[in-house]
């Protein structure tokens, strides 16, 4: 019988963040599907009460809702419980001046291209910006790549982890491909060359996995209203109020595990269960 021996120790606990769209305090007009703000208060209260803390959250962007600076205000508010640090990206929902003034700890590159690069607890994290200001889709320019190809072309003894708000696949969900992704051919080449470990992105509002230029691409579940899933060539734009919460990715030395934590459907551990695994 083949023994599989997995290397445990721990390396990093990597939470995620995405689509979180989040209004303005005194915002009675904007229609919204579920109440956003009081999700995010969720979440992070959730990550707080984390029996293994996270060594770093990042937010797959789309964390304002309509980009307005009281949505920032607001966001930082709701931010404002968690002892981690943040790594912030922006989706096409944000703007991009706030973004970066919101969180003027992150590195980013400049003021046209808010992607980022950074270490934590042994992991390389970097965070590609796909966005365009106006356009919904995500879209990838040479400078943006080469800029990937720089960072990924410089030795790290360690894996490395790529997040970018739009994800580089199709979901198959008609409404959310149609804008497509022009530059992926770019993207492909430079991970092609250096691969990454995993891709980790939002945008979609609902979980999905797939690969790209051979690495695992993965979607991670906003705290808001899902995409109502539904493959049919003529789908319409349609919502649904499925459970939500985050993302935890498990890094360890000879594997990365990335797992969802629900919010509002959490039912407690049952002890009774732990002693027989417990053996
Ligand atoms: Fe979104
Ligand atoms: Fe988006």
């Amino acid at each position: 019988m083949l023994m599989l021996l997995c290397d445990t120790r721990f390396v990093a606990l990597i939470g995620q963040l995405t689509d979180t769209h989040v209004l303005a305090r005194d915002d009675q007009e904007t229609e919204v599907f579920v109440d956003n703000n009081a999700r995010l208060v969720d979440a992070v209260a959730s990550i707080r009460a984390e029996t293994t803390p996270v060594d770093v959250l990042i937010g797959t962007g789309d964390l304002a809702n309509s980009g307005h600076p009281a949505e920032y205000e607001a966001l930082l508010e709701l931010l404002e419980p968690l002892d981690v640090p943040f790594l912030a990206l922006g989706g096409n929902h944000d703007v991009r001046e706030l973004l970066r003034s919101s969180f003027p700890g992150t590195p980013w590159v400049d003021a046209e291209h808010a992607s980022w690069s950074t270490v934590v607890a042994g992991v390389r994290l970097v965070g590609l910006d796909s966005t365009t200001p106006g356009e919904h889709g995500g879209r990838l320019d040479e400078e943006r790549c080469d800029w990937l190809d720089g960072v990924l072309r410089a030795p790290f003894d360690g894996p490395t982890l790529l997040a970018m708000h739009h994800p580089p696949f199709a979901s198959g969900i008609r409404w959310m491909d149609m804008h497509g992704f022009p530059g992926l051919d770019l993207l492909d080449e430079v991970l092609t060359a250096h691969p990454v470990d995993r891709i980790l992105c939002g945008h979609l509002h609902r979980p999905m996995a797939s690969t790209f230029a051979g690495a695992p691409a993965q979607v991670g579940m906003s705290t808001v209203q899902h995409v109502a899933l539904d493959l049919r060539p003529d789908a319409p734009v349609a919502v649904i109020d499925n459970p939500v919460g985050y993302q935890l990715i498990d890094v360890r030395p000879d594997s990365i595990v990335a797992h969802s934590r629900y919010i509002r459907t959490a039912a407690p551990v049952i002890p009774a269960w732990a002693s027989e695994f417990d053996q």
